[in-house]
């Protein structure tokens, strides 16, 4: 059961309008890449001036640097503004981004463009953040290895003996132990996961609460998965049989999975996917626990996978 989809695809058509149909393709547009990139609509508006202002500083330093070699507007010029305004074009809209807050999105996106014109597969890298026995970060591993298309390429833990860490050995997949204090009131390890060009982060498992230079670092990138159907038992200290045994304790009839993506707050982002299971009279948490964990990873890679193809 899809009860949230990926992003918003809002429709703006009307059919009592009178407007021109052009402004309702343009609507449309907006949506269609505020779906693309995933960013809210107030990063949306950045983005676009960004665009628009980079692309103006492009053109008129382009034709000023012309001007300052050749004195008419002749076919010389043209075939030199053409690559100029090519090599010029990124710079400008880098430079932009800083003041408007948007350099690690334009990072990103003329990473995936160069990609893409030189030739070379894209890979999504995904990084595994996990504190506990891994067996779902296992499945996720099984689930994407020989893909072409996405390498799970980093496994992140709090705990220096946690179970996920042997199963990244076995797997041949680089591990980092990360410090609490680094982890919280540092930089969230943002520039370490930029600089190994880590695309997505899925949390399996994982207690700590995300720091928000994190969340910002990846926008609707971060996906997380909990053991209950969010909203009901989430939140702080709920985790592992806690939960089980609160949704127990509550006289609930059934529970299930919640995959939702990731905010500052435990459990709390907007929902992706859930599933339910029933509780029968005879349940304890601990078979509730299986009937969870079978759910679990039945669902997060495939849901997994269909994030990253969205
Ligand atoms: C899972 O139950 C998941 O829902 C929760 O943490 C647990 C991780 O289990 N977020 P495992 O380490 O993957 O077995």
């Amino acid at each position: 059961m899809l009860v949230g989809r990926m992003a918003l695809g809002g429709s703006f058509s009307n059919p009592l309008s009178n407007k021109p149909a052009f402004s309702s393709d343009f609507c449309r547009m907006f949506a269609y890449l505020k779906k693309k990139w995933k960013v809210s609509w107030p990063q949306f508006a950045l983005i676009f001036s960004t665009f628009a202002l980079g692309g103006s500083l492009c053109a008129k330093l382009g034709s000023g640097l012309l001007q300052l070699i050749l004195d008419e507007q002749n076919w010389v010029y043209w075939i030199l503004y053409v690559p100029l305004i090519t090599l010029l074009w990124p710079i400008c809209v880098l430079g932009i981004s800083i003041p408007l807050g948007q350099f690690r999105f334009f990072q990103n996106y003329l990473l995936r463009m160069w990609k893409r014109i030189s030739g070379k597969p894209v890979v999504t890298r995904v990084a595994i953040f996990a504190s506990g026995t891994g067996s779902n970060a296992e499945t996720i591993i099984r689930h994407f290895k020989g893909q072409k298309a996405v390498e799970i390429a980093l496994i992140v833990s709090n705990k220096p003996g946690a179970g996920v860490l042997q199963i990244a050995a076995a797997h041949h997949i680089p591990t980092w132990i990360i410090d609490r204090n680094t982890f919280l009131n540092g930089n969230g390890y943002v520039d370490e996961l930029m600089a190994e060009k880590i695309d997505f982060i899925v949390l399996a498992g994982f207690l700590w609460k995300l720091p928000s230079a994190l969340i910002e670092a990846f926008p609707r990138k971060i996906v997380n998965i909990h053991p209950a159907l969010l909203p009901k038992y989430g939140g702080k200290g709920m985790y592992g049989m806690h939960v089980h045994k609160a949704v127990l304790a509550a006289g609930e009839r059934e529970t299930g999975i919640s995959i939702h993506y990731v905010d500052e707050h435990y459990d709390h982002g907007a929902t992706i996917f859930q599933e339910k299971c029933e509780i029968a009279a005879e349940d304890t948490p601990e078979t509730i626990s299986k009937k969870v964990q079978q759910l679990e990873h039945k669902h997060y890679p495939a849901v997994i996978e269909k994030l990253l193809k969205a």
